[in-house]
């Protein structure tokens, strides 16, 4: 039997986690297992929790503004066994690049359902998605709507288009994932927001369909979106006074919270669908225009928090009276989050998951670099090699951001439902390291 405090553990875990003779289980399938079948590093992703959060998303804006639409992020993990699940659940799909488009492409997923975003779309990128027939690009700068114009033009069709705004709005959260400020890479200016409104209009090749901004990532509190909605609204209005325009679409990003540690816990999604809906709803009456379709965009929200990293310990180091370093298999190859963003996260002892913490310790990964701490200062259970810690909310920005650093390989993937375990990206091999080199 799991103790009360493990159980509060297990709320940090996907849906289906339970402790079972001292052994944490996911998707039915014993985690020590798993490690020991697959090898580690480890991702686990628990299928039938990714599918009830996806189909959570669509229920909870969906009953409360049916003329939505819920695009999944794909710049947070994406892989061809992801998108199959999300097109089967009916998602629209965000990408930010030729690749993730061709992953979307070799995936079959909907062309029309696939909105492009990005700050600096290369001309092949934007030749690329004109002819595959995208939804929508999402048009980040001047530059890009004059590309945008000579690619559609060539092609002789009309491209579907949202502009990116940035409307200068602090999200409270790291410097470093906060998007829609003045100070940003990404979209238009307020200041120029007219003007792209204007040339996008005059683009005999682009139908403007609405607008959108992302504020940043993870926002736990809904005030960012409130303060953004109306603002970029009265924007739409007064474009449409002045310019005609016809604001069909409108999307305020993603950016939604995943729980990472127990004392932060995320809202329920409900929490930002009242707000972001409520808000949209009100400003719209106020102004008198149409309720254009809304376009969320969660990443972090739909993966995070259904895939667990397992890995194996090492050696450690104890320095008396300073800490004691404990060395996993992986580290900041496969998550950069700690050393990039200060990202905190919890962890488990997969194989001794009932027993209390006994100690202190810091969890590092193996890479040469003293950075490369994943866990600074948690309480475990005394560790030993062979030992495997399983930690929670992994689904979200690490495999993406996985690196080769030190020639490491990039760890295997697996989706786990009903005791079975089904790959869903094998691990690299040394061939796959020298693979592209020349001779
Ligand atoms: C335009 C846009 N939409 C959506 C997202 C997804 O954010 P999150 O994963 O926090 O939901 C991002 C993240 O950077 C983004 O830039």
């Amino acid at each position: 039997m799991a103790t009360t405090k493990e159980i509060a553990l297990l709320q940090v875990f996907p849906e289906s986690a339970r402790v079972r003779n001292n052994r944490l289980f996911l998707g039915g399938c014993d985690c020590v297992e798993l490690a020991n079948k697959f090898g580690t590093p480890l991702y686990v992703f628990d299928k039938a929790a990714l599918r009830h959060r996806c189909q959570e998303f669509k229920n909870e804006f969906g009953s409360r503004y049916p003329n939505s639409l819920v695009i999944y992020a794909s710049k947070a993990f994406t892989s061809r066994a992801l998108i199959k699940i999300l097109n089967e659940e009916g998602l629209g799909l965000d990408v930010v690049s030729g690749g993730e488009m061709a992953i979307a492409r070799q995936s079959g997923f909907p062309a029309r359902q696939v909105y492009f975003h990005g700050n600096n779309k290369s001309e092949a990128e934007l030749r690329e998605a004109v002819e595959w027939g995208i939804g929508r690009v999402v048009v980040d700068n001047f530059y890009e709507i004059a590309l945008l114009e000579k690619v559609a033009g060539e092609r002789g069709v009309k491209q579907d288009i949202l502009l990116r705004l940035s409307p200068g709005i602090d999200p409270h959260t790291h410097r470093l994932t906060s998007t829609g400020i003045v100070d940003s890479k990404f979209g238009f200016l307020m200041a120029r927001a007219e003007d792209a409104v204007v040339a996008a209009l005059k683009a005999p090749h682009l139908r403007l369909l609405g607008l959108h901004a992302h504020l940043g990532s993870p926002l736990f509190e809904v005030g960012p979106y409130q303060e953004a909605i109306p603002l970029l609204l009265n924007f739409a209005a007064d474009m449409k006074r002045k310019h005609g325009l016809s604001l069909q679409e409108f999307s305020p990003g993603g950016g939604f919270a995943i729980t990472y540690m127990r004392e932060r816990p995320a809202p329920p999604v409900s929490y930002y669908a009242e707000a972001i809906t409520a808000c949209v709803k009100a400003q719209v009456k106020k102004l008198g225009i149409e309720e254009p379709r809304l376009i969320l965009e969660p990443g972090r929200a739909i993966v995070g928090s259904n895939a667990i990293a397992l890995y194996r310990v090492g050696a450690s180091k104890d320095i008396p009276g300073i800490r004691k370093y404990v060395s996993v298999d992986g580290g900041m190859g496969d998550n950069i989050r700690p050393p990039l963003y200060e990202a905190k996260y919890e962890a488990l002892v997969a194989n001794r998951a009932s027993e209390p913490a006994t100690e202190k310790v810091t969890l590092c990964g193996k890479y040469c670099e003293s950075g490369d701490i994943l866990i600074k200062d948690i309480d475990l259970p005394s560790l030993s090699p062979g030992d495997v810690i399983a930690m929670p909310s992994m689904g979200a920005y690490s495999i993406p951001m996985a690196s080769n650093y030190n020639a490491a390989l990039k760890p295997a993937i697996v989706m786990v439902e009903g005791g079975q375990a089904s790959l869903m990206r094998r691990r690299e091999t040394y061939e796959d390291l020298t693979e592209r080199d020349a001779a």
